[in-house]
């Protein structure tokens, strides 16, 4: 039987944060083996809300780096920059004919944006996000979507114009098949203000935070707001560090539980033992992102490799798409 394959990508924001890597990283570490893996880094959707292209660059290297450092394997994983495989953009312009505007303008992520971000004049471009990454998704005919669970609704419309696609242009042979997202069980891991986690909010703890800075973070995390004792009875249930508990420190869970709720353990020294416990989680993924930040140039190349594999992939799945539309 040969591998499915997988396919997923991040927007190149600059360093992750625990949300990023819980959300994705870690799930698309731990399938590395059981699957064939293609993971992008997504320059071009960047511009879809920010047209300041600066920080690209870097951004990318320092999300690959903690991609690396996380413990993707470039060999089982290849990993490439969207703008430097041009079939993304020409698939792109395919697929845009084959979904109307009233669908894209009914994305819930884009309407939440539009919302969030107080945007005014849509460009063209963002009401597409979905389309162009349908392309990344279908030109490597993508078959899981590990992602977080907010990417949901763009998986499905990927479908949608899988669907289309195979039934206008090959419908005796379909050349693409329908990708299945797949969510973690803490595929939306709250910051430190128990909102959604984001860099924008500053309520996260990055990737490659230091120790005494994932210490001083998860000491400001809010808890029960009722507990503001330290022997005052809490509710885990209602607590952010117990979420993180669960899911960095799931051994003690039980203890943590039943001392709460009795009050006998109080918040520092239950935010303290949770630090310890994400530490011991980031130690070894600081580490060997040392090595990597002292040879940038193995990054670059890394990723000069990973396009090579990405591109031969990409060229042949057009020359499938280009046989079945254009030739007769
Ligand atoms: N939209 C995704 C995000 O914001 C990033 C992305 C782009 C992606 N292309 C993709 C994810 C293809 C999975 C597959 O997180």
């Amino acid at each position: 039987m040969p591998k499915k394959r997988i396919l997923s990508g991040m927007r190149p924001t600059g360093k992750l944060h625990l949300g990023n890597y819980v959300g994705a990283l870690e799930n698309w570490i731990n399938l590395q083996d059981e699957y064939e893996n293609y993971h992008l880094v997504a320059d071009y959707h960047v511009l879809t809300t920010d047209l300041d292209t600066t920080d690209i660059f870097n951004n990318t290297i320092e999300m690959v780096m903690d991609w690396l450092a996380a413990g993707l394997d470039p060999v089982k994983s290849p990993m490439f920059r969207q703008s430097q495989i041009k079939e993304h953009a020409e698939l792109f312009l395919i697929f845009s004919m084959l979904i109307t505007k009233a669908r894209l303008e009914r994305n819930p992520t884009l309407k939440e944006q539009v919302r969030d971000l107080n945007i005014e004049n849509l460009v063209y471009g963002h009401l597409g996000y979905p389309v162009l990454q349908a392309a990344d998704i279908l030109l490597y005919k993508g078959e899981v979507v590990p992602v977080g669970e907010d990417q949901l609704p763009h998986i499905e419309i990927t479908r949608e114009i899988a669907r289309k696609f195979n039934m206008q242009y090959s419908s005796d042979k379909p050349i693409f098949v329908e990708p299945e997202g797949k969510i973690t069980n803490f595929a939306r891991l709250p910051g430190l203000d128990g909102q959604r986690m984001s860099k924008s909010v500053g309520n996260t703890i990055l990737l490659s935070d230091k120790p005494d800075v994932v210490t001083q973070k998860l000491r400001k995390a809010v808890t029960d707001p009722q507990k503001l004792r330290k022997n005052d009875p809490g509710r885990p249930e209602v607590c952010l560090v117990f979420t993180y508990h669960k899911k960095f420190n799931p051994s003690e869970i039980p203890s943590i539980e039943t001392d709460c709720r009795s009050g006998v353990l109080g918040c520092v020294d239950c935010k303290m033992k949770c630090a310890s416990k994400i530490n011991l989680i980031l130690e070894p993924i600081l580490e060997k992102r040392k090595t990597y930040e002292n040879n940038i140039e193995s990054v670059k190349e890394i990723l000069i490799e990973g396009e090579k594999k990405a591109r031969s992939v990409a060229q042949q799945t057009m020359s499938e798409v280009h046989n079945k539309m254009l030739m007769g």
